[in-house]
């Protein structure tokens, strides 16, 4: 078996982590590496990651999370937030930003900006919202797979109340929206968890092979 096959059955998503330990400084440089090379739809990036690493806001987010206190006891916790608006000027920053770095003048990048500004324009903002997470759920999922690869233990949680993590967080002054969230660390020695068995479809149900 593949080594990171090896590595995706040693993940799972952690319900107690140990509050003692803390992630490096090199562990969360991978963190915010893997998060910010997560690939998006055509590269725009609507997607911010919030790191937490404060055990008093840590604990205040608990009754917003459902009573689940793994984002707590976890090391950081990682938020991943949306942009409320992907309008005509965050499009072109992100142009400006691809001539800035590829040193590709404007005029070759122009037609390609305008064309994505006038597709963005005819979508409504619901829309908009829903293309946005699907970058959020990819971001999770790249991480995810980081973070086994790596050892470093996560909960993946939708279950929280986005509207009191924004508030808690000052989201909106930085044009965000709390879509994810995701407490990392170390699993705890008595999370019985742990010892569960995956459940997961068998392998002829979940894949359908053509030759
Ligand atoms: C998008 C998403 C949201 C989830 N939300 C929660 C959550 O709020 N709380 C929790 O304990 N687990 C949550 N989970 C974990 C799943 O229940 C878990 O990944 C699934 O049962 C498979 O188990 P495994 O990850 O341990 O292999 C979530 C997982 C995903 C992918």
């Amino acid at each position: 078996m593949s080594n990171l096959i090896k590595q995706l059955e040693w993940r799972y998503a952690v319900k107690k982590f140990d509050s003692e330990r803390m992630l490096s400084k090199e562990q969360i440089d991978t963190v915010k590496n893997a998060f910010n090379l997560t690939a998006t739809s055509y590269g725009l990036q609507p997607i911010s990651m919030v790191l937490v690493a404060n055990k008093e806001l840590q604990e205040q987010l608990v009754p917003h999370s459902y009573d689940q206190h793994q984002v707590a006891q976890a090391s950081h916790v990682l938020v991943i937030c949306i942009e409320n608006e992907v309008d005509d000027r965050y499009i072109s920053n992100y142009f400006k930003q691809v001539t800035k770095v590829r040193g590709v003048s404007s005029e070759v990048l122009d037609p390609f900006k305008d064309a994505l500004i006038d597709d963005f324009s005819k979508k409504d903002v619901q829309e908009v919202k829903e293309w946005s997470k699907n970058q959020a759920y990819l971001a999770m999922g790249n991480l995810l797979t980081v973070f086994a690869a790596e050892k470093i233990d996560a909960c993946p949680m939708e279950g929280f109340v986005p509207e009191a993590y924004d508030v808690l967080l000052g989201l909106a002054k930085k044009g965000l929206t709390s879509v994810l969230v995701m407490p990392i660390g170390f699993r705890a020695e008595d999370d019985v968890f742990a010892t569960f068995k995956k459940v997961r479809k068998d392998m002829n149900d979940s894949i359908i092979e053509i030759f």
